[in-house]
């Protein structure tokens, strides 16, 4: 099975696994959201937006941060058809023309054409090799509209930290905090994580969108290991 296959096998076998997970909230989405839907309000105000969301799993959160706004168009993928099945739901409400597209998200950004304002991946990202990040930053660039935002939630290492030191720690919070899971359910988890997590430090990704001609939009919103950092195309 290719790497990106074996990263999405969690999110296709175990859906209900991770929807507890984003019930508990053990992965901060609620401030994640409340921060991604502020800037989107604040950056484009009533401009009719056109969007493509990488790994969307079920939209559940895109639908709460874009909820009433003016959502013309909205492109998502994710390798996991369960969680389209939800997605298609759960995107219902927005009024918007809605594709979902299962596929490798690094296939699908390549192969789109229409300038869009906002590209957003949330907690998809990470399980991208290094080159497959870099070129994720000159789509992204190629995609963009002018004043258009690559918008990524994710997992991030810690300066000091290696993948090894970084997956000890965040599993060893798991193990502690995430007490709705039961001991099959953390044993699926941490193989998921140990196998296909690979996530960059900040300075990583503020070199790759810089070289990739993406500029800073603000400052990294910064909860633990998980973390909001915004891309503008600026011209
Ligand atoms: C942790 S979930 C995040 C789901 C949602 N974006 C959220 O924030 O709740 C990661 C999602 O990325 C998808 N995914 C992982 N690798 C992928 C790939 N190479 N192409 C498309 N989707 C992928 C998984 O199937 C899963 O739905």
């Amino acid at each position: 099975m290719p790497q990106f296959e074996q990263a999405s096998e969690i999110f296709r076998t175990s859906w209900g696994l991770y929807s507890k997970v984003v019930e508990h909230d053990y992965m901060t989405h609620q401030r994640l959201n409340s921060a991604v839907r502020a800037v989107v309000v604040a950056h484009f105000g009533q401009h009719r937006l056109r969007l493509i969301e990488l790994g969307c799993g079920d939209a559940a959160q895109t639908a709460q941060i874009f909820r009433d706004l003016p959502v013309d168009d909205y492109q998502g993928c994710d390798l996991s058809d369960v969680a389209l099945d939800y997605a298609r739901g759960n995107l219902s409400g927005l009024a918007a023309s809605t594709e979902l597209v299962c596929v490798d998200l690094m296939s699908f950004l390549r192969g789109r054409e229409q300038p869009v304002d906002i590209i957003y991946a949330s907690f998809a990202l990470h399980h991208l090799s290094l080159p497959d990040k870099k070129d994720f930053a000159v789509q992204a660039l190629r995609l963009l509209k002018p004043r258009g935002l690559a918008i990524i939630v994710d997992v991030f290492r810690e300066a000091h930290q290696s993948r090894p030191g970084y997956l000890d720690a965040y599993l060893s919070v798991v193990r502690d905090q995430w007490h709705a899971l039961d001991g099959p359910e953390l044993a699926a988890l941490e193989a998921h994580v140990r196998d296909n997590d690979f996530p960059e430090t900040v300075d990583t990704y503020l070199s790759i969108c810089e070289a990739a001609g993406l500029r800073r939009h603000s400052k990294p919103l910064e909860l633990g290991p998980h973390k909001l950092l915004i891309f503008e195309r600026v011209s």
